[in-house]
């Protein structure tokens, strides 16, 4: 029973809540026509206390496209906040006026307090570098399009793994499904963090290697998830500039991929993959975007307790 939950990160859903979830969005994608009043009467509240155009927009959109409204706001210095108050008050109130929240805000496990404290369920729309597990609905939504399931796959993840939150809930989420390989394409200083290496992928018995060179390995991949350095979450600039152009997926650097390859970025992205590519037919980004709006659809729908 998904009414009433909260989604803090990927695990808070079973494999087979995932799968209500997915086969909804792909009749939603059929049909959207056929749900456009299901979330009538229905108040979403976007809580965004960090910057964010695609997440937010995208949540307000499904809102409305499900018959539902929309408030909220969309960085911090516009809410009480900046008046010193807290979060657990914040949410206290806003529950009070809506149905469901959307919450993104850069301390890790925000989105935890915040469900201590709400009346309604509460999504975990990104919480520092910790999770974002709707980005990760929208990840699998795609693949499986692309590649029919969730297993025997081998996935490439590129960039900043250290601080990029997307990366760390996509390992949580695919390491539950059987023989997939994470290969880790990193700078040794944005390596992904040992919690994910240890506690996520040993101990669910998935294979992974660590690499420095993108072009060693993509030939290898099936899926390359592509990520942007994180600079708000860098302490010092000289390390963002010198890190920040460490990948730029190319023409030169696709020729080596399979044909079978998929492309995946959350977006924004900054100089990672080269425009060049983005005709690509192995390029699945902005085709992305479009899953993550029809599976927040989904999601909402089920919490709100309107399907
Ligand atoms: C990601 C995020 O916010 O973590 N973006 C998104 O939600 N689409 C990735 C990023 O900001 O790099």
């Amino acid at each position: 029973m998904l009414a009433g939950r909260h989604l803090l990160e990927p695990a808070d859903l079973t494999v087979e809540e995932m799968e209500e979830i997915f086969s909804l969005a792909e009749k939603i994608i059929v049909d959207p026509s056929a749900f456009s009043e299901v979330c009538h009467g229905k108040i979403l509240a976007t809580l965004f206390f960090e910057p964010s155009t695609r997440t937010r927009l995208s949540f307000e959109s499904a809102m409305l496209r499900l018959g539902g409204k929309t408030l909220g706001f969309a960085e911090a210095s516009s809410s009480s906040a900046t008046k010193g108050e807290s979060l657990a008050d914040t949410i206290r109130v806003v529950s009070s006026y809506t149905d469901i929240i959307a919450m993104r805000n850069p301390k890790e496990g925000a989105a935890v307090l915040a469900s201590k404290y709400s009346s309604v369920p509460i999504i975990n729309a990104g919480d520092g570098g910790h999770h974002h597990p709707t980005q990760t609905l929208t990840d699998l939504l795609t693949i499986r399009a692309y590649k029919g399931g969730f297993s025997g796959l081998t996935i490439g993840v590129c960039g900043d793994l250290k601080f990029g939150r997307t990366v760390h809930s996509l390992a949580k989420a695919m390491s539950r499904y059987p023989d997939n390989k994470f290969v880790l394409i990193s700078p040794k200083e944005l390596q992904i963090p040992e919690y994910i290496t240890e506690q996520v992928f040993k101990k669910s018995g998935v294979e992974f290697v660590e690499e420095e060179r993108l072009e060693n390995v993509i030939g290898d991949l099936d899926v390359l998830y592509m990520t942007r350095v994180q600079k708000e979450r860098f302490f010092n600039e000289q390390d963002y500039i010198r890190l920040k152009d460490s990948y730029i997926l190319d023409k030169q650097k696709m020729k080596n991929a399979k044909p079978s390859m998929i492309v995946l970025h959350p977006l924004p992205r900054v100089n990672e993959i080269s425009p060049e590519v983005d005709d690509d037919p192995r390029a699945a980004y902005f085709k992305q975007v479009k899953y993550g709006m029809f599976v927040r659809m989904a999601l909402m729908a089920k919490l709100t307790g309107s399907i």
